[in-house]
Order: structure tokens, then sequence, then C-alpha cells
């Protein structure tokens, strides 16, 4: 049977009920504070504040470093999984600092939605908008919360008008506020026809909800004050006429985002948005691979690699590749083919991450994320399957934008210093260049933040200090084509010729014009800027 709104064939109830998604925002709309609220929700949670004090901890880089050396914290925040009203939902969390953008980009192919949280009083911030780009590329259903209307915000129409014009997205309202700032009471529930009250004394109560029988119903006015129905009833109206109505099927496209209006830190509207998340929210997705694509429904356990993260337990020194579960029913010591090198791999201990513990995943369907700890057999982009050669696709490693040469402080540790390049590389935290000429490594990041970041992990991970020094290069591209081709090209560059951590061959220059040069005197040689990554 199709599913009359995908259009899709109708998923197993177990896989129906997840809803895998990633919040996208400008640092300080909120983001952790809704994360928070969630969790309370979803019973992964006790107390508000487990999860603040992250949030605090990424204002500065001295506390982002911090949070980094406390592993634990930054763990339980990279996926976290709970239920709310009979859904599975898995939050996998977006790196905050518009640095990690390639982090951030191949986090976004692990989700099939994503809740952009934006500032009632900022509206669309210049983060907002690149998280939004990349959400685009893939044709993300995206959900809207609205924050701190508590405060002074902005207009309700300007918010969605903004929305529309900068974002070129239809925005539908499944709420409306009432009142503005100090006069905010709450909102009007569009889609259940229910009146929620905020209540300002009690920052972590529950709004109370009234029914309400549509907006002529004589309760409104014994809850909302005279002078702030009149006006709310006139914007309904007007909304009515102007804004489009919600359809389903145009949010699951990508065409459409419902927006939601509520304050994070007083619990109000959090309800509702994760009600919506449930109701208009995509169920697990088709994924994306050669030969063929993954639909979830497919009785074979497909995964596939898309983040890995090293060194997080400091005691165990392990690594934990985070994976996307694409089809089937996964069971705790599956054997699984590693596409990559055909080796079998028993996954006897997967996990699953429950806001603040690690727990043994028992079992996996399509939709979620586990971690499987590993030696670094497990690179972004490995797939996983029951045999069949199958490889995930467009998950794409960019060129870096900035390269640096490194030395270890130490000479005699160079050997330590490969080693840890070579981890950071195959975690994706930064590309690494061994040059045909001379020794030493080039460094490559998106970020000049990345820098600062890998110079403190090498050290506090290997207990090498090292200097990052500026290189004669400032652009990488891989170079692909026929053998001769490419053998050729290599004996007239040497001075420019670098293999990556897989062995794939590189070409460093300084100029853009070298990069013209060599397309127009190679015909058969293809330099790119990204690769996928596998
Ligand atoms: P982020 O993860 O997106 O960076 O944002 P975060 O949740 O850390 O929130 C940023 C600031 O906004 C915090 O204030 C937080 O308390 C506040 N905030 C979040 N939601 C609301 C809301 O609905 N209304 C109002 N008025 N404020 C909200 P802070 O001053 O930086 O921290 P704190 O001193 O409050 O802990």
């Amino acid at each position: 049977m199709l599913d009359s709104v995908t259009n899709r064939p109708e998923l197993p109830p177990e896989i129906a009920r997840r809803r895998t998604f990633a919040i996208i925002s400008h640092p300080d709309a909120g983001k952790t504070t809704l994360t928070e609220k969630f969790l309370l929700y979803g019973g992964a949670i006790q107390m508000a504040g487990q999860v603040r004090a992250k949030g605090e901890a990424r204002r500065t880089r001295s506390d982002f470093m911090q949070m980094e050396k406390d592993r634990g914290i930054s763990v339980s925040a990279s996926a976290m999984s709970f239920d709310f009203d009979g859904f599975r939902f898995n939050l996998v969390d977006t790196p905050g600092h518009s640095d990690f953008s390639e982090d951030t980009y191949r986090t976004l192919t692990a989700v099939d939605a994503a809740v952009m949280v934006i500032d009632g009083a900022k509206g669309v911030e210049s983060q907002t908008q690149k998280l939004f780009e990349v959400c685009r590329l893939r044709d993300l259903p995206i959900l809207t919360f609205c924050n701190k209307m508590d405060r002074e915000s902005r207009d309700t129409f300007e918010i969605i008008d903004e929305i529309q014009e900068m974002l070129a997205i239809d925005v539908t309202p499944a709420s409306w506020p009432i009142g503005v700032g100090r006069d905010f009471i709450g909102c009007y529930d569009l889609l259940r026809d229910r009146l929620e009250l905020m209540d300002r004394a009690d920052r972590n109560k529950v709004a109370e909800s009234i029914s309400i029988e549509g907006l002529d119903d004589p309760k409104l006015a014994e809850h909302v004050p005279a002078h702030l129905l009149e006006k709310f009833l006139e914007e309904v109206e007007m909304a009515k006429e102007l804004l489009p109505t919600l359809d389903p099927q145009s949010v699951l496209e990508g065409h459409m985002t419902p927006i939601w209006f509520g304050s994070a830190i007083n619990s109000f509207g959090v309800k509702e948005l994760m009600d919506g998340i449930g109701r208009y929210g995509p169920e697990p997705q088709p994924q994306k691979a050669s030969p063929r694509q993954v639909c979830p429904e497919e009785k074979k356990v497909v995964g596939f690699v898309f983040k890995v993260q090293a060194n997080m337990d400091p005691k165990h020194r392990d690594r934990v590749a985070f994976v996307r579960m694409a089809s089937g029913h996964f069971k705790r010591g599956m054997k699984l083919t590693h596409v990559r090198t055909k080796k079998p791999m028993a996954i006897s201990n997967p996990v699953l991450f429950l806001a603040s513990d690690r727990e043994l995943a028992e079992e996996a369907w399509a939709g979620d994320i586990i971690g499987i700890p590993n030696h670094g057999q497990l690179r972004i982009g490995d797939t996983l399957t029951e045999g069949e050669a199958l490889r995930a696709t467009g998950i794409p490693s960019f060129a870096p934008e900035l390269l640096q040469t490194v030395r270890a402080g130490d000479p005699m540790k160079a050997k330590h210093l490969e080693k840890a390049l070579m981890q950071f590389a195959e975690e994706g935290a930064a590309k690494v260049f061994k040059p045909s000429f001379g020794s030493g490594f080039i460094v490559g990041v998106v970020g000049a933040l990345q820098f600062e970041v890998l110079a403190s992990r090498i050290e506090m991970e290997y207990g090498l200090p090292v200097r990052f020094e500026p290189s004669q290069f400032t652009s990488a591209r891989w170079v692909s084509g026929e053998k001769p081709a490419v053998e050729k090209f290599i004996n007239a560059n040497k001075q420019h010729i670098a293999t990556d951590h897989d062995g794939d061959t590189v070409y460093l220059t300084r100029l853009q014009w070298d990069i013209d040069r060599v397309e127009r005197d190679y015909p058969d040689l293809k330099l790119t800027a990204t690769k996928e990554m596998m």
C-alpha cells in the first residue's frame, strides 16, 4: 500500500514512528535550551540544567577546548534518542561554530529533516541562512520554531515575510502569538484549535491548553484580555487571507515550512513543535547509494558512517563511528560486511545515545543512529551491509580553504605526529597531505579555529606539542584521470604533488592561475575541489 502523502510504500510501524532530525540555528537563538526541553519531555533527562552547561561552554574558545577535553559531554550531544507520544526521535547535533561547516554538511546527510530555530527579535541570521542553504541542497523538510516570544520580538508578519524572502520558502503559521513582549500571553494553535497560555511564574511548567471551538468561540474572550483579542483576531484573519495553508506534501518536499511561536526557556510551544515533528516530519527516507538507493523498508540491514569521533573516552582511547541505519532491523551481535575492505565485522557492542549516558543498543531500525566503537576500521563514508556491495554516496569531502604545515615540537616524535594526523584525517577533522618533496605534512581545514582545536587535541591526546606554520600553498585539488595521464602530470609537477590520507593524488598550489593552466594543458585530467569519501 502507498502512503497517500509521501507516495512511498507504507513502512513497518517500528520504522514509520522514527523521526531523525537536526536543529539548525544561529548561535544564541536557543538551540541548547530547546534541545534540553525536548529531552525533558522525551523523558531522557529528569531535570532542566543538564544540557545547559554545554551551551554555556560553547561561548568562548577556551571553554570550547574544555568541552573537547570533556569528551563525555560532546559524545552524548552528537546523537540523542528519546520517545515522545509514540514517536522515536533521533536528534543529531550539528556543530555550532561556522568553522565546522563540512562536519555540519555531513551530519545533515544523516537526517531526514531539520528544525530551524530563530530568535523572534533577530529573525533570520547569517548562520541560519548558511545552514538552511545546506538543507536546501538536499530538499530537507524544515520545521521552524520562532523562539524568545516572551521578550520584545518583531511583528509576526514581518518575521514570516523575512523567512519567505530570505530563504525562498513558503511559510505557514502553525500557531499564532497573542500579544508581544511583556504582553505576550501565549499562542493560538491553528492546527488543533487550542489556546495555549504561558505561565510566566514557572518556567518549567507546560502551558495550560484550552480547547476552543474555532475563532468565534466566546471562550476566547474569557482567557484573552480584550485589547489583545481584537488585534489577534484581526491578524489571524489577515494571515488566513495572505498566507498559505499547511500542505503536508509541500512540507515533505521542502517547499513549505510550518512555523511555531514559543519560548523554549519557558517550556512554551515546545510540545506543540514536537507534536508537529511527529505529525508533519518525514518518516525515514531512502538513502542515496551506488549502484542503487537503499529504502528503509528493505529487510536487510544497511548503514553508513557519517561521522567518526576518536578518543571520546580517555580511559579507553576508543573511536566511535556514528552510523545512520538506512534499512532493515539491526540486532546486537550481527555480522555485517564492511564493504570497503570486504571484511566481516561483528557488531557486538553498538551504543545508543540517550542524553547523558551511553547504552548498549540491543536493536536499531532504519532511521536510528548507533555508535560503533572500533579501532580505526570504520571511516566516514563507509557502508555496512549484509553482504551486498553498496556504497553510500553524497557524503562529500571539501577541498580545504586554509593550508598550514605542521611540526612536532620534539622532532624525535615525528612518527607519533603522523599517527595523530592520520587519525584526524580519518575522523574528517582535517585534510592531511604528504608532499612528494621534502618531509613533514600539510594540514588543510575549512576554518582557522580548526587549527587551534587540532593543536590542542594532539597535545592532549598524544602528549605532543605541535606548531602550525604558514605553508607556501593555499589551495588543494584532487587529481583524477587515466593512469598514464596522471603519471605524466605528476612527473612534470613534482613540487606541487602530495597524497592525501587515502593515498589519492592532490595538486597543491598558491594560484588560481596554476589551476586554470593545468586544466588547459591537461585536458584529460580532472581537478576537483570535492572528493566523495569512501
Ligand atoms: P544556543 O544553543 O542556540 O546558542 O542558545 P542557548 O539555548 O544557549 O540560549 C541562548 C540564550 O538565550 C541563553 O541566555 C538562554 O537562556 C536564552 N534563551 C533561550 N530561550 C529563551 C527564551 O525562550 N526566552 C528568553 N528570554 N531567553 C531564552 P544566556 O543569558 O546566554 O544564558 P543564561 O544566563 O540564561 O543561562
